[in-house]
């Protein structure tokens, strides 16, 4: 494992995915993590950059324990700044302007010999620069490695000791060759090996739950047909068979079929235990007269915890009367890595963290009030990796690839109040969409799309007669991490047949339009 220490920069966590990419294990902690309390022992450890100038009272600094691990460490911008600020503080100063942008690298051979941090790589590259601070001094002990058109020290090492500083940041692709060079850090310098993949995970995880559940112990857990609870079920699956118990509840507010697509998919092809619980009237008419959308979410999230409480309860009672053990002691939840990264990066002193969303509460309040454990095996991975582990475990290429679906569905597809008819509207008109992109071969360049049903009318002509109807919202974005996003630009001809089908084959429909706006401003969903 390569342990990267975040002071605050918005690419740290691309370290982390740039050596996952390499097959080399790594994970990201707050730059204020004790060195004594980690369970592991890392190979190596990187500081990133950050937002703060050394400077700053109240800047972050690093445990120095990490000094007396023997591992190399390397650090990038920020981080290289806090190594020769430690050994002493006139080595850096305060910049008057900022260096943002691409500059020339050119590599310095010490007594004839690139370093190793550069090897196989050409003697100058493109890199990206993005600091205020720079260093002025070498820390004693250090000798350039590589400098830059505006900076003697765009890359440092220690003589004796394996502790190298870069002034740029080799983790963002706008740095050529970036990636080779992590490598030569994580591989060459620290000595991991390239065996994380996929199917090691897999064996890891098995392993772990096992031992953490026991002969006997049993898992519950929420399912919805999206990626994340698919590969997690199947998981358990896996590990402790029959004893895992998925609940699938329909909310009313799922897309056409869908409830009985995921039905048939958990069972059928993924040979999963699972509870169907519809409870589609339920929600429709504690959805009536709600049209705020926090209040729609407040809704369906509660209501789904009261469902999902009863049903482990029934499933509970029925196990009393068999010769399975009796109560349910673990929850099982589909956290991804980017939800503990967001709750872990290092914000400084004054640190909101932010609340997952999963589904509206479930697990504080199934935790807390019914004594159930957490386990979360994907918590250490990425969404593309999620995807893989699904590959893996032999899910079909059309559910793993599925676009992602809020909790709180097409309820929040639908602007104000949420009525059968115009559920039912949404469910037709997104159908017609999503099968129009499938056809089109653009499901999988797309990374969400649906359409949405806007309830002001509007006035149109059909077939001679003056009609007033229904406004729909086709919605199609592009994103690698959902926290910013493009719309998807389609062929107009693509969106004129869709217009066509849909205002033809969707009653009390008109209109359709196109939502264009990128997020920000706008949002994924429209609430
Ligand atoms: P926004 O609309 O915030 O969406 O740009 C970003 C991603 O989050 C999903 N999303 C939700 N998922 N419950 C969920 O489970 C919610 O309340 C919720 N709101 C948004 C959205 O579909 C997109 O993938």
């Amino acid at each position: 494992t390569v342990l990267t220490l975040d002071f605050g920069s918005q690419y740290t966590h691309l370290i982390t995915r740039r050596l996952r990419e390499l097959n080399v294990y790594s994970e990201m902690l707050p730059c204020t993590q004790k060195i004594a309390e980690l369970d592991f022992k890392p190979k190596g450890i990187i500081l990133s950059g950050g937002p703060h100038s050394v400077y700053d009272a109240g800047s972050p600094h690093v445990d120095p324990a990490i000094f007396d691990l023997g591992v190399p460490i390397l650090g990038v911008c920020y981080g290289m700044q806090e190594l020769a600020y430690r050994a002493s503080p006139d080595n850096v100063i305060a910049g008057e302007r900022r260096e943002y942008g691409h500059s020339i690298l050119t590599a310095k051979p010490v007594n004839g010999k690139v370093d190793k941090l550069f090897e196989g790589l050409e003697d100058s590259m493109r890199v990206w620069m993005s600091h205020g601070d720079k260093l002025v001094k070498l820390p004693e002990g250090f000798h350039t490695v590589a400098t830059s058109e505006n900076s003697e020290y765009a890359a440092i090492t220690h003589g004796e000791k394996p502790i190298y500083g870069l002034q740029f940041h080799p983790e963002v692709t706008h740095t050529q060759h970036g990636t080779h060079l992590l490598k030569n850090f994580a591989v060459g310098i620290c000595g991991c090996q390239q065996n994380w993949t996929m199917s090691a995970f897999l064996d890891q995880e098995i392993t772990r739950i096992r031992t953490l559940v026991g002969d006997k112990g049993q898992v519950l857990g929420a399912v919805s047909g999206g990626v994340d609870s698919t590969v997690a079920a199947k998981l358990m699956k896996e590990a402790i068979g029959d004893r895992f118990w998925a609940v699938l509840v329909n909310n009313g507010v799922m897309r056409l079929n869908e409830s009985e697509q995921v039905e048939k998919d958990l069972k059928e092809h993924l040979g999963i235990h699972l509870t169907v619980v519809d409870a589609s009237k339920l929600f429709l008419s504690g959805l009536e007269g709600i049209t705020d959308p926090e209040k729609k979410r407040k809704f369906i999230g509660g209501t789904f915890i009261d469902i999902f409480e009863q049903e482990a309860k029934k499933i509970e009672d029925a196990a009393a009367g068999s010769d399975l053990p009796g109560k349910i002691e673990f929850f099982l939840q589909g956290t991804l890595y980017p939800d503990v990264i967001e709750s872990l990066s290092y914000k400084g002193p004054s640190a909101t963290i932010k609340t997952h969303h999963n589904v509206g509460g479930l697990p504080e309040r199934m935790s807390k009030g019914q004594g159930l454990k957490l386990i979360e095996p994907l918590r250490n991975l990425y969404k593309d990796e999620v995807r893989a582990l699904g590959r893996e475990l032999g899910i079909a290429e059309e559910l793993v690839m599925r676009h992602p679906f809020p909790g709180p569905g097409i309820a929040v597809r639908i602007l104000g109040e949420v009525t059968q008819e115009r559920v039912n509207i949404a469910r037709q008109a997104d159908h017609i969409f999503i099968s129009e992109i499938r056809k089109a071969g653009l499901y999988d360049k797309i990374s969400q799309s649906y359409a949405a049903v806007d309830p002001s009318r509007a006035v149109g002509v059909m077939g001679d007669k003056r009609v007033y109807g229904y406004i729909i919202i086709l919605r199609a974005v592009t994103t690698t991490d959902f926290m910013t996003a493009e719309a998807f630009e389609f062929p107009w001809a693509f969106l004129q047949k869709v217009m066509n089908r849909i205002v033809n084959e969707v009653d009390g429909v008109c209109r359709v339009t196109y939502d264009v706006t990128s997020k920000p401003p706008g949002t994924i969903e429209l609430e």
